[in-house]
């Protein structure tokens, strides 16, 4: 059976980063769902409609360069709050879930709309200076010149949008396992990860 692992928490928790560990240890498909709405924002910020950006999107617009940036993430989380976006990109992400290897599947609403019946469900959080500081080394490491307070604004400004949107806002699945990664290095945090998974995957097996 194919096992479907979401995972899902607010920005800059390491998400992405389990995600992909966790993917690569069980042999999974990996999608980034964030992705998706940032490739929406990068086209609205290109001058796009955002519900006709998300229902053409393509594998290019997904790879456009600049998908990271600040900028595209508050628009990002901007188009995410339309319930005509999100609509538009349900069918993308359940075809993924439904991958024969199994999937892991990272965003804020995987647990609780897009795949509700995962075998697994993760919350990733941490606090949110800490969460600043990961994204302010990230951002700045690629050369960014944003300041720690900026970030820091971005990053809540942006909680505050996911928590609170009418259309599944970013909360925990009421049966989701909770891991905060504040005071957890990479390796520890990917470790916690894979102990909540792994009797779901020999189970399946
Ligand atoms: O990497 P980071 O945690 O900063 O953000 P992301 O996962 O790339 O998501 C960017 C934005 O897309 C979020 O702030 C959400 O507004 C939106 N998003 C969403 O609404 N639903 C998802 N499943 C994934 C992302």
């Amino acid at each position: 059976m194919n096992v479907v692992v979401a995972i899902d928490g607010p920005a800059a928790a390491g998400k992405g980063t389990i995600s992909k560990a966790v993917a690569a240890h069980f042999g999974m498909a990996y999608l980034d769902t964030g992705s998706l709405y940032r490739a929406v924002a990068a086209r609205v910020l290109d001058g796009a409609d955002a519900v006709a950006a998300a229902r053409g999107l393509t594998a290019e617009h997904l790879a456009a360069p600049n998908l990271r940036s600040a900028d595209v993430a508050q628009m990002a989380s901007q188009v995410a709050a339309l319930p005509q976006v999100r609509a538009a990109l349900v069918e993308f992400q359940r075809d993924f879930a439904a991958r024969p290897e199994g999937a892991v599947l990272d965003g804020r609403d995987i647990g609780t709309v897009i795949c509700p019946d995962a075998q697994v469900k993760l919350f990733v959080t941490a606090r949110p200076e800490i969460r600043a500081r990961r994204r302010y080394d990230e951002q700045a490491a690629q050369g960014a010149s944003d300041s720690f307070d900026m970030v820091l604004a971005d990053v809540r400004a942006r909680d505050e949008r996911d928590m609170n949107r009418a259309d599944a806002p970013l909360k925990p699945a009421g049966d989701a396992v909770l891991i905060d990664t504040s005071d957890l290095d990479i390796d520890a945090a990917v470790a916690a990860a894979i102990r909540a998974i792994a009797p779901q995957v020999s189970g399946a097996s």
